[in-house]
């Protein structure tokens, strides 16, 4: 058991240490030790980052679900695995134990079964926050089928795209989903998308908002029903270690969504790991993380990290405004919360409400604070550290992303001291590198650079579903032998490092991964749009808030602004979600570009940012004349 938890800095020093010298020895420890096998592995680990092709425990065969349910129902049994609390605070929540999950799971296993979906087959869940998502997921991975979870705050379209790519068979939905004082027809979102996806033969339908909805005869199957006449019983699907687990889509700063795919085994030995680890779980402890399983972190922090090692995790349905801004904090209270996991712009959407709704509610179970999704900033680390953590509970800042699938830079609560912005220290097994442009290592301290990872670690994605290409071009071209996360960083003197935001042209929203080109092109779509350019601008809440330069044609011109201005949105809406819509929309009548017609974002994120004071050296665009042009149009808003 030593290497499972660690307890203090010179511990994480030495396992650390122990981790790199000697990958395989360490990690093959670690999934000896801690999980459940059908068959051992042959080999811990083949790598080769040329073509690329990486490999864990190959060779071994298991059930992630045997790892997250059945093995605990000899010893935790009755034990709470999932708290539910529903989006009304008058609604009571739902514990389920871990022989519920287990009927449960294995039930809805027997349905999925039934209704022709077999191993290595695509599922998509598109659920609110609701347990049938978490048990959903969880029967996917029994009978082997690939769960592909889309945000249900993603449009018909963006869905549609996602379940082609995918082809998906099977899509997993609800009547609809309570989020705060609204309700969201789920089921029409799906109607809609469903009518440019052949592949789809079958949607499975919670009751969730007891809504009268249109069933589509022959393909839409209320799910209650089925699920009472199922057993709850089922023999979980033996796969291979490097069997697909799940598709997850993440934007790119170019084309369509990626569909990183994760498999099994790596993927479950470290999200457990880090779980444990990072968060510094006890048995008896409440764990809750407020990101929903669309995203990567519900994957590995809502569902299978925390199962994996037995915990009593928390699902919240609703948001951090509803009915009042202290929703969070009742929850702490009510559930007696020992870890709180979240994002910085809901850190800093509440610290803008003021302290008087935390002072409602005892918060003195909290003893571990994080959070994840994009950089934090001094004030609002300051004031969950003083006003949530009261200063005793550490905040664990995590660097991760979908591709990684764990938790890769972070504090390990208690055991390295925290700094504010700070991620610290590089996970167990994790070895990060700051890279020039030049392509070279940037050794020593007091650095910064691109930020690459040189050697695998269990949970990497390991391609792009349907192209390994694209897969080896966005990740392994970039620098030669190196996993390039498209981060900048920067190290401190004692090597602790600091994440700068992304170098390339993904901006984070709210903690959203958006790609400029996604929106570029659903703004292109509108008929008076001759072409468009979108850049991040700091926002206080936010993170970034996204600005669009937009040229119109000559048929636009005369148009009202303030409509196109609405429609634009609207499109945007539509074809990816209402999280993509623009803040400040500006009408143009050019856009700086380069000789080779390229469009220059940075020229334009300054303009945006009203910091035009050194703009470079513009005199080499093709149009050099359209920069003061913008400049006065932005300044005289
Ligand atoms: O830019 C980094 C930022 O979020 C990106 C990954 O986004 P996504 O794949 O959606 O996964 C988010 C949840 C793991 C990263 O490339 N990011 C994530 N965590 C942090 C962060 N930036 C700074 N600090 C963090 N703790």
């Amino acid at each position: 058991m030593s290497n499972y938890h660690i307890k203090h800095l010179e511990e994480y020093y030495q396992v650390y240490r122990k981790s790199v010298r000697n990958p395989e020895v360490f990690w093959e420890e670690i999934a000896e030790e801690h999980f459940l096998w059908r068959k051992k592995w042959d080999t811990v680990l083949s790598w080769d980052f040329s073509k690329p092709e990486v490999k864990w425990f190959e060779g071994a065969q298991l059930n992630i679900t045997e790892n997250c349910i059945d093995r605990h129902l000899y010893t935790r049994g009755d034990k709470t695995a999932i708290i539910f609390e529903p989006n009304n605070p008058k609604e009571e929540a739902l514990h389920i134990t871990y022989k519920q999950l287990h009927e449960r799971v294995c039930k809805f296993a027997n349905v999925l079964k039934q209704q022709g979906v077999s191993k290595g087959d695509r599922v998509c869940v598109y659920l609110p926050m609701i347990p049938e998502l978490a048990i959903a997921v969880l029967a996917c991975a029994r009978i082997g089928a690939i769960h592909s979870v889309v945000f249900a705050g993603f449009s018909s379209s963006a869905l549609a795209t996602r379940i082609n790519d995918a082809s998906c068979k099977m899509v997993i939905t609800s009547d609809g989903s309570f989020r705060g004082a609204k309700t969201i027809d789920l089921k029409g979102i799906v109607d809609e998308a469903l009518k440019e996806c052949e592949c789809v033969d079958t949607v499975l339908v919670v009751n969730r908002i007891n809504s009268d909805i249109h069933m589509e005869s022959g393909r839409d199957k209320w799910l209650a029903p089925l699920l009472e006449k199922a057993s709850g019983n089922f023999k979980p699907e033996i796969m291979n270690a490097e069997d697909p687990l799940f598709i997850l889509y993440t934007s790119g700063s170019t084309g369509k969504p990626k569909g990183m795919v994760h498999t099994t085994a790596g993927y479950m030995v470290y999200t457990a790991y880090t779980f444990k680890n990072v968060f510094q779980y006890r048995e008896q402890d409440v764990y809750w993380c407020t990101a929903d399983i669309g995203w990567i972190t519900g994957h590995s922090y809502i569902v299978y990290g925390p199962l994996c090692n037995g915990a009593t995790t928390v699902m919240f349905e609703g948001v951090p405004s509803y009915p009042e801004f202290d929703r969070f904090w009742e929850i702490v209270e009510k559930h007696k919360v020992n870890q709180f996991y979240t994002a910085p712009t809901a850190i800093r959407a509440l610290a803008k409400e003021g302290v008087t709704h935390l002072e409602k509610h005892d918060l003195s179970s909290l003893k571990v604070l994080g959070t994840v999704g994009e950089p934090i900033n001094e004030e609002a680390w300051h004031w969950y550290d003083d006003n949530v953590g009261k200063r005793k509970a550490p905040i664990v800042d995590t660097w991760w992303q979908t591709e990684t699938g764990g938790i890769m830079i972070t504090p390990i609560a208690f055991a390295t001291p925290t700094k504010p912005t700070y991620a610290t220290l590089p996970f167990i097994g994790i070895q990060p590198a700051l890279i020039c442009e030049n392509g070279k290592e940037i050794k020593g301290n007091q650095v910064d650079g691109r930020l690459c990872i040189k050697f695998p670690w269990p949970s990497m994605a390991r391609t792009i579903w349907g192209n390994h290409e694209r897969y080896r071009d966005t990740y392994f071209s970039a620098y030669k032998n190196m996993y390039f996360t498209g981060d900048g960083a920067l190290r401190d003197e004692v090597g602790y490092y600091r994440i700068t935001g992304r170098v390339d042209d993904v901006i984070i929203v709210s903690g959203h991964n958006l790609g400029t080109a996604p929106i570029e092109d659903a703004i292109n779509e509108h008929p008076a749009v001759a072409e468009s350019a979108i850049v991040g601008v700091p926002h206080d809440v936010k993170g970034n808030a996204l600005f669009g330069f937009v040229t119109l044609k000559e048929t636009g011109e005369g148009r009202n602004q303030d409509n196109l201005r609405k429609e634009i949105n609207q499109l945007i809406t539509e074809q990816i979600g209402p999280i993509a819509k623009l803040d400040t929309i500006q009408f143009t009548n050019g856009l700086p570009k380069t000789r080779s017609g390229k469009i220059m974002r940075r020229i334009l994120r300054k303009i945006a940012s009203n910091d035009v004071s050194n703009l470079g050296d513009i005199s080499t665009l093709l149009n050099p004349e359209v920069v003061e042009e913008i400049i006065k149009s932005v300044q005289f808003k």
